[in-house]
């Protein structure tokens, strides 16, 4: 297969193209082509003819989107609309990676497929239309949804914790948000096997499991032995810009439908604590 990823620098776009073999992959950054002029999009997947193109790029910084609503738009929604187009001319498969803040939180049972987007952020808003607008364009595009992304080659969670539990004798995290912190190496392997099955329609992908930010952040201390005390707070506590759903747990069903299992994150969490 000829593959393109959009995103090459990004968490998931560097895992991607270490977890891929096999294939013959090209990786884009921004510099190469930015996904917001369309004509280079067009021009770049007019000269590659990829069998698929993976679309890893985003406007991921969810308090930022509240500030830069225009520019959370351009890149998430049109930009991703201007690769669908460029993928359709070409022939080309799209799988796109999509976000758990299309969803609204006020769930307490994990989220199917099949439940209503009503996304709560500006973030959440343009992966919510990026969806329904690549569903247009493309019907057989390929959609995962993940959350809670970590992993090596950038900013995330657990970096943040063990940075802040090395200087601090206590660290207060939310415990009022519930979801599935995901490991870009799982995820990255899951997408490559959805690929390679010939994959469409949305497709929820995450680690299997679900906790919140507090107790997330108790096992990354836990596990990495250090001493520090993890104390539960509200969201209301630490406000922040944008709103993030209470409780957006993806279901496996989907993706088990594909054949694919994914391991716990408490699991994912210590190969990347041992690998980073
Ligand atoms: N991180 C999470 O927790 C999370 C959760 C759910 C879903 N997702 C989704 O998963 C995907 C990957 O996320 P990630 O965490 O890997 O993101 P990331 O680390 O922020 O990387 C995103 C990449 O997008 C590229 N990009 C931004 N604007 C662009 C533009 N106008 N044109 C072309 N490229 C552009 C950037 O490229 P350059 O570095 O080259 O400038 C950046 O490397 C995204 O679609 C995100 O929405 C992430």
């Amino acid at each position: 297969m000829r593959v393109t990823v959009f995103g090459v620098r990004g968490l998931l776009g560097q895992a991607l193209m270490r977890e891929w073999n096999g294939d013959e992959v090209a990786g884009l950054s921004s510099i190469d082509g930015d996904i917001r002029d369309s004509g280079k999009v067009r021009e770049i997947v007019e000269r590659k003819r990829p069998d698929w193109i993976v679309l890893a790029a985003a406007y991921t910084d969810v308090d930022g989107c509240e500030s830069h609503q225009d520019l959370a738009f351009a890149v998430n929604r049109d930009g991703a609309a201007h690769v669908a187009e460029a993928a359709k001319a070409a022939g080309s498969r799209l799988l796109f990676i999509s976000s758990d803040y299309v969803f609204d939180g006020r769930k307490t049972s994990p989220y199917e497929i099949e439940d209503s987007r009503n996304p709560q952020s500006v973030y959440g808003h343009s992966k919510a239309e990026a969806e329904i607008r690549l569903l247009e364009i493309l019907p057989d595009c390929c959609i995962a949804r993940t959350s809670w992304l970590f992993g090596k080659g950038g900013k995330c969670f657990p970096d943040t914790i063990l940075k802040l539990a090395a200087s601090r004798p206590a660290l207060d995290v939310v415990n009022d948000q519930r979801g599935c912190p995901t490991y870009t190496v799982d995820l990255a392997g899951a997408i490559i096997q959805l690929c390679r099955k010939d994959a469409s329609g949305i497709v929820h992908v995450t680690n299997v499991g679900a906790c919140s930010w507090f107790e997330f952040a108790r096992e990354i201390v836990q596990s990495a032995g250090l001493p520090a005390e993890v104390r539960p707070v509200s969201s209301q506590q630490v406000a922040r810009p944008a709103s993030r759903p209470a409780y957006s747990v993806l279901s496996p069903a989907s993706l088990q439908n594909f054949g694919i299992a994914m391991p716990s994150w408490q699991d994912a969490l210590r190969r990347y604590l041992a690998e980073r």
